[in-house]
């Protein structure tokens, strides 16, 4: 154990001596490791020595200050100690009696996370793994307590009085909306992703049409999703205005903040926020971008007894004497349950308020930093709107649209070959774009001086080489 810290300890150190992605190619792990397990057992210390040569290679390096892909996440110092000490309790907090302190620093630790975000007290936090799963659980106290469906107990198949039920959320939302539509059984033709405007916001007019439609066509409109801080871009839908519609319709508001509602911890980001208090659920991921390790996810439910509804099935050998306390297992979909409230707590109290809204607001001045130096850039442009730490940006050369697409393609994998940074990419109204995305502890302004260094050559050896095509091609006409 006193090695695992020291491995621990320089590794988190010493992370950038790697490059953030390995140079690793399907299969290379496997092949390396015996095709079937040891008979008797090995020294702890021979394993050890395989997770550094083999483990810690081939591993793609989320906790790299240069891993500015996707979401950029921190597992922090404070962090890895509270999943540690998990680990060691080894508690399964399935019921209050089986996890006492589990239970209520569950609580506590959210209802911490909650007065930080400026949310109302009505608001109960729930911890779950993703926000995929906070967003299932969301959808599916939403087909709770929509009235008439009684579909805990006579389910969905074979009911000709069960009108198709239908969500809504924006053409800019995650994926796991459309998971959820799936496993809760409504289906991804009734799932109805809502146009959105040249800034990636759900058109509040056109989410008003698809509901007249559906009711019209007898459908049963059940949820609305709205996104603070969409995957691509980190738009954010009008939710004041998504949420009076709501109201009128009777229907449930999910709030799926996954990544950017951590920086509601900033007064200064509520303004464009506006109106979460009005939500039903609000999902947000401290493993995303408050510096706790993966796995963590926070469902704030306004009305805890519909998902308790929703879910709670108590066999008899779970059955417990204790009134008035809480019993997770009854929230969800699972019974056992991880303690990931220590690390919560652990990293709230290490880094205490200011200290995160310190980082959170560093992370968007680099980002402004390096958006506004895409702008000077001859050749490079900006791809949307940069309302938190995540930059969507891209190579305009003088291309038809398909090509455009390939030259920037070609343009991320040459910075990312290079090592010291990661980005990724994504598609804007069928569009190739570049991503970067800050949100590591340990970025700096000498990072993402590296990674405008990396764009800025390899922008540059590819503008010379398409150049020297476009001569050649000439030539040959
Ligand atoms: C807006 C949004 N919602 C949900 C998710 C899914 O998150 P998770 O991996 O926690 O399920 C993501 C992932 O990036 C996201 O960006």
């Amino acid at each position: 154990m006193h090695r695992v810290a020291d491995l621990v300890a320089d590794y988190v150190e010493n992370v950038q001596r790697y490059p953030v992605t390995p140079k690793t190619r399907p299969g290379d792990l496997r092949r390396q490791l015996p095709a079937a397990p040891p008979e008797v057992g090995e020294p702890v210390e021979r394993v050890l020595d395989d997770y550094r040569r083999l483990i810690e290679l081939h591993t793609t390096h989320w906790n790299h200050p240069g891993f500015m892909a996707y979401f950029a996440v921190t597992g922090s110092g404070p962090g890895i100690l509270g999943e540690a000490l998990a680990a060691a309790l080894n508690v399964n907090a399935m019921l209050w009696r089986t996890g006492p302190a589990q239970t209520e620093l569950e609580e506590h630790a959210c209802d911490w996370y909650r007065q930080m975000l400026g949310l109302p007290p009505a608001f109960r936090g729930h911890i779950n793994d993703t926000a995929s799963m906070s967003t299932l659980l969301a959808i599916a106290a939403a087909r709770e307590r929509t009235t008439g469906l009684d579909v805990r107990r006579r389910g969905m198949a074979g009911r000709p009085d069960l009108p198709p039920l239908t969500v809504y959320c924006s053409d800019q939302a995650h994926s796991s909306i459309d998971k959820a539509a799936i496993t809760l059984g409504f289906g991804l033709e009734n799932l109805r992703r809502i146009e959105s405007d040249s800034q990636y916001r759900m058109k509040v007019d056109a989410l008003e049409a698809a509901i007249a439609a559906d009711k019209a066509a007898g459908r049963r409109p059940v949820a609305v999703v709205a996104t603070v801080g969409t995957t691509s871009t980190t738009s954010v839908d009008p939710v004041r205005e998504i949420a009076a519609i709501a109201q009128r319709e009777n229907l449930w508001l999910h709030v799926d903040g996954a990544y950017a509602l951590a920086a509601a911890i900033c007064p200064e980001f509520r303004g464009q926020m506006e109106g979460l208090e009005l939500a039903d659920s609000i999902v947000t991921n401290p493993h995303k971008w408050l510096f706790v390790p993966m796995d963590c996810s926070v469902l704030f439910v306004r009305e805890p007894e519909v998902l308790r509804r929703a879910f709670s099935v108590i066999p008899d050998y779970l059955t417990t004497t204790e009134t008035g306390v809480t019993n997770l297992m009854d929230y969800g979909v699972q019974l056992g349950r991880r303690f990931r409230a220590l690390k919560l707590w652990m990293v709230i109290r290490a880094f205490g308020v200011q200290g995160l809204q310190e980082r959170i607001r560093y992370h968007c001045a680099l980002a402004r930093q390096f958006a506004a130096w895409i702008e000077t850039q001859a050749g490079l442009e900006l791809a949307a709107p940069v309302p938190f730490s995540t930059v969507c940006f891209r190579a305009v050369p003088d291309l038809p649209p398909e090509e455009q697409d390939r030259f920037n393609e070609r343009l991320l994998a040459e910075i990312n070959a290079a090592g010291p940074v990661f980005l990724s990419h994504t598609k804007l109204r069928g569009r190739y774009v570049l991503r970067l995305a800050i949100g590591n502890l340990r970025t700096t302004v000498e990072h993402v001086g590296q990674a405008q260094e990396l764009i800025r050559s390899a922008h540059e050896r590819l503008r010379r080489e398409y150049a020297v095509k476009k001569r050649l091609g000439r030539k040959r006409v």
